[in-house]
């Protein structure tokens, strides 16, 4: 298998981010990090008490684990488990754990460590900013999504009846604990719906690396992609930790340039206008990986109906969704109109218009603020429905 020449095995490496901005992050990565949580927390200063959150499903082990290593660092453990998927992202959930923190007592130096998937980093994240305005928070990422992109960047958020993340934050994690060993439990279709999130940092590598430090390998991320996972994705492939690493560098590369959003970071939400809409009209059943390749692929065709891009650049990205066996359509019975009054109660609305990222020129470059209006989308999301 030839390998994406700039990716190497790291066994374990950790990067710390410190900047002038009031992003201070840590991000240790490696096999077996998960034993050294409570290692981790000594080191960032967490005092006392230690709220674990976790979801249903996760499997034990990791759970056992985690718990483990921060008992043994003399920490009080509390544990509380939430709903699967972005149940764990109600108002309710979240007033739940702020009682529970007053109820014990936590001081803003003790902690609150998120061990799951994105639904439950952004809640964790979402109750430590708030809760006495800001106390400790440890990361630890168990889906190939949340290791890749959720876990990262310091976004919180919770969702609306009328909205995905419609109430959020920015909150940066004190330290992010990636431990790629955690993925072997994972399912075939959440392990493709991570893939989703790295298709989206092929589509920006070049905005990426020509407007930060992050340096690209010698071959397009897209080709790497094709080639490595060509069998299929699983968690034994060698590419996978290189990967999660590198697409970790690209969006802390992001996030250091532009923590709050003023224009560069947009472009992570290449596709995750339709693909919000889509989580929210689906009520949830297309996960959120999958939406943001729909949402992708979606951006890269209304791209080339605008003449942004040529059509043979928009097919190499669809030749890769489909070679990585991921959806590239929306499926034929969604309502195309509910999907229409959700993109359209969007956070990047403005007015009459949506600001869209949309693929221009070539892949891995995009445009970071097209207008669109209603009227175009809406056409244009009737047009689309078929395959
Ligand atoms: N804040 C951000 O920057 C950001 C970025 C991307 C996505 N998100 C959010 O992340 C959420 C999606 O995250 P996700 O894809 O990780 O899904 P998820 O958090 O809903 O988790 C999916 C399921 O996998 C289970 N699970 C987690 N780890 C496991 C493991 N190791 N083995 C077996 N099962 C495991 C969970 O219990 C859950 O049921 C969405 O709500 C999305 O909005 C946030």
């Amino acid at each position: 298998m030839r390998r994406h020449s700039s990716l190497h095995s790291e066994d374990l490496h950790t990067i710390i981010v410190n900047s002038t901005t009031p992003l201070t992050t840590r991000v240790d990565c490696g096999a077996t990090v998960r034993r050294r949580v409570g290692d981790v927390m000594q080191q960032i200063g967490v005092e006392e008490k230690v709220l674990l959150l976790y979801q249903k499903s996760l499997p034990q082990v990791w759970l056992d684990n985690v718990r483990q290593s921060i008992e043994k660092e003399d920490f009080q453990v509390f544990v509380q488990c939430l709903p699967d998927g972005d149940e764990a992202k109600s108002l309710e959930q979240l007033i739940s754990c702020w009682e529970r923190l007053q109820y014990h007592a936590f001081t803003r130096n003790d902690c609150i460590v998120a061990i799951g998937g994105g639904a439950v980093s952004d809640l964790g994240g979402f109750c430590a900013a708030t809760y006495l305005r800001g106390i400790k928070l440890v990361l630890l990422p168990t889906t190939l999504l949340s290791q890749v992109d959720a876990s990262i960047g310091g976004k919180t958020g919770l969702n609306m009846p009328a909205g995905k993340n419609q109430l959020g934050s920015f909150y940066f994690p004190h330290s992010v604990i990636v431990d790629p060993e955690v993925l072997s439990t994972l399912s075939d279709r959440e392990l493709k719906s991570g893939m989703g999130e790295i298709v989206k940092y092929a589509c920006i590598e070049e905005t990426i690396a020509e407007s930060t430090d992050f340096k690209p390998g010698p071959r397009p991320l897209l080709e790497a992609l094709s080639e490595n996972f060509a069998s299929g994705i699983t968690f034994d492939n060698p590419f996978l930790a290189p990967l999660i690493s590198i697409c970790i560098r690209m969006k802390l590369a992001v996030v250091l340039a532009d923590p709050f959003e003023g224009r560069l970071r947009r472009c992570l939400n290449l596709g995750h206008t339709i693909g919000h809409g889509l989580e929210n009209v689906s009520n949830y059943r297309i996960s959120h990986g999958e939406a943001v390749t729909i949402g992708t692929a979606f951006a890269y065709r209304l791209s080339v109906n605008r003449g942004l891009i040529a059509a043979n650049e928009a097919a190499k990205v669809e030749e890769l969704i489909k070679v990585l066996k991921l959806p590239y359509r929306m499926p034929p019975e969604l309502d195309r109109e509910k999907l229409i009054q959700a993109v359209v109660f969007d956070k990047k609305r403005s007015g009459t218009n949506i600001k869209f990222v949309l693929p221009e020129r070539g892949v891995g470059k995009v445009n970071l603020d097209t207008s669109v209006s209603f009227e175009e989308l809406s056409a244009f999301i009737k047009q689309d429905a078929g395959d």
